[in-house]
């Protein structure tokens, strides 16, 4: 079938909507999806939203006649969400400094998996909450599932970490506590969010963490029953 006149037809067989003086309303007619990167390195926003949209105007200008939709996920998402855990125990052995935690893979899934694709930084805080300022040691930030290779950071320069200190995982909006992962029967994690308010920080429940009987659910039957296939509706 032919497109109308205003429609252009893409090689998927989609149709793109150009916006001509005829086409009264804006209609959303192209999607970019997300794939921004985010700067796990720093504080800075790098590359910006702006800075998009400029390589975007010059090196497809023909973009901007259709009205375009988004789906950005991480660049929107990343630096919005920080983890906290505490050190539950540390020790030295083999030269490093190795802290256990609570964050390991059940909550960053794709850094104990892929961790030169995807390096956290690691933020350690004394018990109180104050910035840790002790002596820098190489250290191996672990979590709590049962292989060696669940590390948030192995082998970094961080000031010696103690049983009770809390370090911080910032930039893990998205990916992280949205990419569970129950090896172990680890839970899923309680997501809270804060607004700095005049009076203090306020803060809401965003996701509850998972219960010990939502935990029981999802390993198994309590008891061996007999498989009984789902019938569908209108089976005899
Ligand atoms: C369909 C879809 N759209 C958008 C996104 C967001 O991608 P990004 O985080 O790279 O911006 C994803 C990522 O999982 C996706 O699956």
């Amino acid at each position: 079938m032919r497109a109308p006149q205003n429609v252009r037809e893409d090689p998927s067989g989609r149709h793109l909507r150009r916006r001509t003086a005829a086409t009264t309303a804006r209609s959303p007619a192209s999607t970019s999806a997300g794939g921004l990167p985010v700067n796990f390195a720093g504080e800075d926003i790098t590359p910006t939203f702006a800075e998009y949209r400029a390589v975007l105007e010059t090196q497809v200008p023909g973009l901007f006649d259709f009205d375009i939709i988004t789906e950005f996920g991480r660049a929107l998402l990343a630096k919005a969400g920080t983890i906290l855990t505490h050190v539950e125990y540390a020790k030295t052995t083999g030269g490093r400094r190795i802290a256990m935690t609570h964050a390991g893979v059940q909550v960053a899934t794709r850094t104990a998996y892929a961790p030169t694709d995807w390096p956290l930084r690691i933020l350690p805080f004394n018990p109180d909450g104050s910035p840790k300022s002790a002596e820098a040691v190489p250290t191996d930030v672990a979590g709590p599932a049962c292989f060696a290779g669940d590390l948030l950071a192995r082998d970094r320069m961080l000031p010696r970490l103690d049983a009770g200190d809390i370090v911080a995982v910032p930039d893990t909006g998205a990916y992280y506590f949205s990419n569970p992962f129950s090896y172990n029967l680890l839970p899923r994690v309680p997501v809270f969010g804060y607004r700095a308010k005049q009076e203090g920080v306020e803060f809401s429940v965003i996701r509850r963490g998972q219960s010990r009987e939502e935990i029981l659910a999802e390993a198994g039957e309590p008891e061996i029953a007999p498989y009984r296939p789902v019938q569908s509706e209108g089976d005899s």
